[in-house]
């Protein structure tokens, strides 16, 4: 379902009974999302009431923002209903004053009356679909904006924890249930005077038939209230089928090579299939309450109508009320169909969109962990000196994964850390430009403590490259210059060959205007990272981090981006993590992380000669990517060779 609320269907202005029949009738996702609106229960089987105190305010406050707007909606609808409210009487007096009193000058003066009101009555109409919509897309689209901004600002600690695709999708859910309600206002204060004002009008003039006319109407409103109470959990269970055999068949297509590759396209097909019939059960499910409870939706509005002909035939026929009085209560009777049951939804829309709200402004009111302190120091003058003094950290509650980490790496010095998977290498690359904060100890950059720094700053005074290269689906040149889109193209050219890129891209048809597809499958893993080292090193940082940013390069075509990676650490703060002997040769100096602290350092030939622990981690990170060479995983061809050779570096 792309779009899971479809409000447009759901606020109509069915003035009719048939046109707000059809909308159910006519099943389908528009309908099943249709339905939701009509239920009163909690939305997730919490209590709302004494969860959503917040979501309230957010509402409100969102909704005194927009009041003028919502205001001229409110208005816009009273015009609405003293339209349609007259067209009942223009009715009546047509059909006693001109065709029972047999003057057809009246007749026309009537009809002619009835066809300007209707011209009113579908102008607004219109009008109060627009207004209502209107502030209620504003509101929307300024929440989506404030959600996501605040998103790209939450801490990684955060993002840890929330799933970023069911953040997404609810956060769209969500928004749209607030959109709802918000359209609702306008719609319902209107719909609310109608229903009142008809009330009255008909009670004044009849009331034991107002009383008939209007006595099942209430049922109505008691019936659609359970029915959808029996169909939310169909419809929040389609959408959540939904959105699981989506993610299914997303993987299904971003994976379609490991599928192959391993030859499991009958069990990725079984998977597929399940999901879908999940989604089929749902259906049937929804389509079966459906069933159950649209007959008497159906007939209960009926009832009225036929008491009304019944006992209000006899009254016309023994002369106590005239023939357009009781064709004046039919047209009323069907007039008042679909407020009610609109004026059913409001409590429930309201409830679902104040739980939505509340967790909208969950994630508002999160404060970024890491953010600029209050008065920010300048970065100091400097080259990137980088310091770990004394720094304990770890991930929520696990035992610290560096424990009293000390560490110096001086300006312009390579340094390489090595440590077994899962030793903390890229915990202590993570540190560097506050993607967490220690929680004891402190980093510092050229003598300032990271936290005393703009963030900005900071991390524009740290180039990162990870070991997953991310690339956006753009053009080579806007994925180099990424965070500085106005980057000249000689800067970009400049990085790209630093990074040793500028050869092969120059080599592409379209240069640095190729495009990259969805997460860059037309480059090859080593091209990808170079690409992303370029990206790291445009904006010229004191401190340029590789976390295994060459593990994708082919171990044979090493030796080219080990040139390019010469030429980048030279007279630089770098420090690479890498496993391959190669690699780390290039660095001044290597440190040995293990139980989270520095367990030796040297260069890398005399902690060969001396060290056991770190023949031995180099060893294991060798094996490993043997293993993983041999399972055909990435890189390419020539693997054997490189290993080979890197296996005999360790074992010499
Ligand atoms: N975001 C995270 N949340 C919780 N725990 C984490 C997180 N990232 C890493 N860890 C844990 O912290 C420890 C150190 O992880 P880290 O990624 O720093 O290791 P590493 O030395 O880089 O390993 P590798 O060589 O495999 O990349 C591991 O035990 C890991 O499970
Ligand atoms: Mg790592």
């Amino acid at each position: 379902m792309a779009e899971p609320v479809s409000t447009d269907q759901n606020t109509t202005d069915h003035p009719d009974p048939a046109g707000g029949r059809r909308t159910y009738a006519d099943g389908g996702p528009v309908a099943d999302v249709v339905d939701v609106a009509d239920d009163t229960a909690g939305t997730d089987g919490t209590d709302d009431r004494t969860f959503s105190r917040q979501g309230w305010r957010l509402i409100l406050r969102l909704t005194r923002e927009r009041r003028a707007g919502i205001a001229l909606g409110v208005l816009v609808g009273l015009c609405w209903t003293a339209a349609k409210v007259s067209t009942g009487i223009l009715v009546r007096n047509a059909v006693d004053q001109g065709i029972i009193a047999d003057d057809p000058g009246a007749l026309r003066r009537w009809s002619l009356t009835l066809g300007v009101v209707a011209i009113a009555s579908a102008t607004f109409t219109g009008l109060r679909r627009y207004v209502a919509f209107r502030e209620a897309r504003w509101i929307e689209a300024h929440l989506r904006d404030r959600l996501f901004a605040h998103l790209q600002r939450l801490h990684f600690a955060f993002h840890d924890q929330a799933q970023t695709g069911q953040l997404m999708s609810r956060a769209n859910t969500d928004l749209q249930q607030v959109q709802a309600f918000v359209v609702m206002i306008p719609l319902t204060i209107s719909n609310a005077v109608t229903v009142l004002a008809v009330t009255v009008i008909l009670a004044v003039i009849d009331p034991v038939l107002t009383l008939l006319a209007l006595g099942s109407l209430p049922f109505l409103n008691v019936v659609a209230t359970r029915f959808s109470r029996r169909l939310f959990p169909s419809v929040m269970g389609i959408q959540r089928e939904s959105a699981e055999l989506a993610a299914v068949v997303e993987e299904s297509v971003a994976g379609v090579r490991v599928i192959k590759g391993l030859g499991a396209e009958r069990v990725q097909a079984d998977r597929l299939k399940a999901e879908a019939e999940d989604v089929y059960d749902e259906s049937m499910g929804a389509a079966m309450t459906r069933a159950r409870y649209l007959p008497g939706m159906e007939l209960l509005p009926n009832l009225g109508l036929i008491a009304v002909l019944g006992y209000g035939g006899h009254q016309v026929l023994n002369g106590n009320l005239s023939l357009g009085t009781l064709i004046m209560f039919n047209v009323y009777i069907a007039m008042l169909i679909w407020p009610l049951r609109m004026l059913g939804m409001i409590v429930a829309q309201s409830q679902r969109a104040a739980v939505s709200a509340e967790r909208v402004d969950e994630v508002l009111s999160t404060e970024p962990e890491v953010d600029d302190p209050a008065h920010p120091v300048a970065l100091p003058a400097g080259e990137g000196e980088v310091r770990f003094a004394d720094v304990t950290f770890g991930y929520g509650r696990t035992a610290p994964v560096l424990d009293h980490f000390d560490l110096r790496v001086a300006t312009g010095e390579s340094v390489a850390l090595v440590g077994s998977t899962g030793s903390g290498k890229t915990t202590v690359a993570r540190l560097i430009p506050r993607f967490y904060d220690a929680e004891a100890g402190a980093v510092s950059i050229d003598g300032a403590d990271v936290r005393t720094l703009a963030v900005r700053d900071l991390r524009r005074s740290v180039g990162i490259v990870f070991e997953d290269t991310f690339l956006f689906s753009d053009t080579i040149a806007a994925n180099i210059a990424f965070a500085d889109p106005d980057a000249p193209h000689e800067s970009i050219e400049r990085a790209a060959r630093l990074a040793g890129a500028h050869e092969f891209v120059s080599g592409l048809a379209d240069g640095y205007a190729t495009l990259i597809g969805e997460r860059g499958y037309s480059l090859s893993g080593g091209q990808r990272q170079r690409i992303a080292i370029a990206r790291a090193i445009l904006a010229d940082p004191r401190v340029l981090i590789l976390d295994d940013a060459t593990s994708a390069v082919d171990p044979t075509k090493e030796h080219e981006i080990r040139d390019a990676l010469t030429e980048v650490m030279r007279g630089r703060t770098t420090i690479v993590i890498a496993h391959r002997p190669a690699t780390i040769a290039l660095a001044d100096r290597v440190v040995l992380i293990g139980d989270g602290r520095v367990v030796a350092e040297g260069t890398h030939a005399s902690l060969l000669a001396s060290d056991g622990r770190y023949r031995q981690v180099l060893a294991s990170a060798a094996a490993a990517e043997h293993a993983h060479a041999g399972n055909g995983g990435s890189g390419g061809n020539g693997h054997g060779d490189g290993v080979g050779r890197t296996t005999e570096e360790v074992a010499s």
